[in-house]
């Protein structure tokens, strides 16, 4: 252990002699924005390097060619709900923020029919549980927990469909749920920026990222002042946390980093009466990601996209076993191309299984299974608020790619952290425990997809930065 210890600090010293010395183009762009992106990743035992060869040459294309099947383009969401905080100033103006939802007509029958009968059943098995269930959770409030936490806590259990849940899922019952149909309404650049959106981020971080009011964040667009250690204090903290909540803003840095990629990487480049071209646009990735112009930040937010990569790696690691069921379907009424499509998901996960160096989860929450359950219930209370500040996007384009990417990365989680087995369930019929909905599967292969291209769009954006010197 300790030899590999050691060997992995020798890697990280290679890469940075390698990748960093001065001599070396210091100051050619595309190694101001990936020179500190490269190596060991903190927390967990893999490197950036195997990840880029794994996910570039195996995962990406097969993963990109399952989500456009019928079964993974469309989602259903609610993106009419209310948001809880506060008064939404509505972007429906830009036009790029609309969202075009699908015509029921449009929707394969299998789907629509599927998805009522597998939550119909959900909800019955929830009925039976629910009780003893919320009992137990009630159970589990700690008088630490402050009075309004604790109303939040109670609001949550009361209409809460599993103890396992990271999310708070759209009833896909409501009237006001509706398909959308993924392909057609990618997520991309809206022109949706400036004060409301660094709203929406300024509150996850500054109030949904366990950080104290006097810690300031380094680079907040909407902080009154900034003093010159601000950066230093600020990783002081973070460092001195414990190592689940600093996965937890690790998490969202890693969504926030990835969320940009994509806007730069299909940006507005030129619009004419008759069309639009859109493409990458080196100088916006510049700006978020490059060493000098964030202060280092960049190298920062980039390997929190990594770590992100790894969690939703594991998930997807995790939950062959109950996909590989003979029960679990991908139903949409085709029956020889459901087959086929079960069969290249169960290839993926293969592959992803097959990855060498995978985040080990029972690192975290270890411990005193008390104190350890106190903290899981904090991370998700928070992860769970962050799913409904998605709710208080302006911008709906925006709003369905947060929802979306929220509800698969707290799918993940559940998938990381559920106490149920998720091995050795029955091949057929309910499993009555572990459990996901069609709307949970959709949304957690999705973000994976929009993880997988944040990677591959690294290495684009590196080519094209190498030619801009
Ligand atoms: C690229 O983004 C920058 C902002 O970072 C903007 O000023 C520039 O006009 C964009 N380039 C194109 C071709 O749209
Ligand atoms: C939920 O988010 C709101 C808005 O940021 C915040 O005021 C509240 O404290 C959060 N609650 C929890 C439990 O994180």
């Amino acid at each position: 252990m300790r030899l590999l210890l050691f060997l992995g600090c020798a890697a990280v010293a290679l890469c940075i002699v390698r990748g960093c010395s001065p001599r070396n183009f210091a100051d050619s762009p595309s190694h101001r924005c990936f020179c500190q992106v490269t190596g060991y990743l903190d927390d967990c035992t893999c490197d950036v390097e195997t990840i880029d060869a794994f996910n570039n040459f195996k995962l990406f294309p097969k993963l990109q060619k399952l989500l456009e099947s019928d079964y993974f383009r469309y989602y259903k969401v609610n993106l009419k709900k209310p948001c809880p905080f506060w008064d939404v100033v509505s972007h429906c103006g830009i036009k790029d923020c609309a969202v075009k939802p699908c015509h029921t007509s449009e929707i394969p029958d299998g789907i629509k029919s599927s998805g009522f009968k597998y939550s119909e059943e959900a909800n019955r098995h929830v009925g039976e549980l629910v009780d003893c269930e919320k009992a137990e959770r009630l159970g589990a409030v700690d008088e630490s927990l402050s009075v309004e936490t604790q109303q939040a806590f109670l609001q949550w259990a009361n209409h809460d469909d599993s103890g396992d849940n990271f999310c708070e899922a759209d009833d896909e019952h409501s009237p006001d749920a509706e398909y959308v149909d993924l392909l057609l309404n990618p997520e991309r650049y809206t022109g949706y920026k400036g004060p409301d959106a660094w709203k929406i981020w300024n509150i996850i971080y500054e109030e949904n990222c366990f950080k104290p009011q006097t810690i300031k964040r380094p680079l907040n667009p909407l902080a009154s002042s900034r003093g010159d250690n601000e950066d230093n204090t600020f990783y002081n903290w973070l460092e001195g946390l414990c190592v689940e909540k600093r996965a937890f803003y690790r998490l969202i840095s890693g969504l926030h980093a990835s969320i940009n990629i994509h806007l730069s990487a299909r940006y507005l480049l030129q619009e004419t009466w008759l069309e639009q071209i859109w493409g990458h646009n080196a100088s916006e990735f510049q700006k978020r990601f490059d060493t000098v112009l964030t202060k280092g930040e960049g190298a920062r937010r980039l390997r929190n996209l990594y770590f992100l990569y790894l969690i939703e790696l594991r998930a997807a690691s995790k939950v062959l076993p109950f996909i590989e069921r003979l029960g679990f379907q991908l139903f949409t009424g085709d029956k020889a191309r459901d087959t086929e499509n079960k069969k290249l998901l169960l290839e993926i996960l293969q592959d992803v299984k097959s990855f060498p160096l995978h985040f080990d989860e029972n690192s975290l929450f270890a411990g005193n299974k008390k104190d350890a359950d106190k903290l899981k219930e904090e991370f998700r209370l928070h992860f769970r608020n962050i799913s409904r500040i998605m709710d208080c996007v302006g911008c709906f384009k925006c709003r369905l790619w947060g929802k979306l990417q929220t509800q698969g990365l707290g799918t993940a989680l559940k998938i990381l952290f559920s106490e149920k087995q998720i091995e050795n369930l029955p091949e057929r019929g309910p499993t009555y425990g572990f459990q996901l909905t069609r709307q949970e599967i959709v949304a957690f292969f999705n973000a994976f997809g929009r993880i997988s291209t944040s990677i591959k769009e690294l290495e684009n954006f590196r080519n094209l930065l190498l030619n801009t010197q």
